[in-house]
């Protein structure tokens, strides 16, 4: 059960160091209301105004059957349903790790792997206004506030999230990804973008049923990719 036990710092380095190697059991999740050393993907930071975002990391230990990176879509899913469900507007996923809204990015899902543990990471950017949102970001960045013009409730966000998480995720461990396609295939942000992956033009043709962004390059040939950084090419 995904919420079992709960740790609420008021401000923190990260979250993920709460959960890290703690030896607390499977499904504790920590808060808090401020980060000092959020932590992004691909080792960049992750900042936020106090009190304006969904900061939270949950502590999971996957079957071995199962492929663990396929988690970051697993929380994107349910972040993107959790976004849909508190806006009415519709949610997309970047591949591999962010949840857009209006072409833009609310949230980030950072999953670190030690062993048999994950940690998964979401920050959920709420009720930030716009100039407390980083203007260089590769990304371009929003707030659930700066998107739909009025302040969302962070507690009830939380839990909502929670448990779209604790749905997904008990699917997943069943299931595999294959449960959860349907809500992923249909939110893909980059399906038919031009993008470049590690300095190579391609179009971005699907997510595959493994979890792998599919590229088809000039060529014509077709590569699933599991990682990496996607930029767009010729839009932001
Ligand atoms: C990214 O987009 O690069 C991922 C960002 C993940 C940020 C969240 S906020 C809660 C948790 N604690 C962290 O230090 N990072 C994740």
């Amino acid at each position: 059960m995904i919420g079992e036990p709960r740790l609420h710092e008021p401000e923190c380095e990260s979250t993920q160091l709460l959960l890290l190697g703690s030896g607390l059991p499977e499904g504790a999740v920590a808060t808090t209301d401020h980060q000092t050393g959020g932590r992004g993907r691909l080792g960049r930071t992750w900042a936020e105004a106090p009190g304006t975002a969904v900061l939270l990391s949950v502590l999971l230990r996957p079957p071995a059957e199962r492929r663990a990176p396929e988690l970051t879509l697993v929380a994107a899913i349910a972040v993107a349903l959790s976004v849909e469900d508190a806006t009415g507007l519709a949610a997309q996923i970047r591949w591999p790790n962010d949840v857009m809204l209006a072409r833009r990015k609310v949230a980030g899902i950072l999953a670190e792997l030690r062993g048999s543990e994950v940690v998964v990471g979401i920050g959920l950017n709420v009720n930030q206004a716009r100039e407390e949102l980083p203007a260089d970001a590769r990304t371009p960045a929003a707030s659930l506030r700066t998107v739909t013009g009025h302040e969302h409730d962070r507690a009830a966000l939380l839990e909502s999230v929670l448990a779209r998480l604790d749905d997904g995720y008990a699917a997943w461990r069943s299931d595999g990804l294959e449960a959860l396609y349907d809500d992923l295939g249909s939110r893909d942000f980059l399906r038919g973008r031009r993008v470049r992956h590690e300095g190579e033009e391609a179009v971005a043709t699907m997510i595959d049923r493994a979890g792998r962004l599919v590229l088809e390059l000039p060529t014509g040939e077709r590569r699933a990719v599991e990682s990496g950084e996607i930029e767009l090419v010729g839009e932001t």
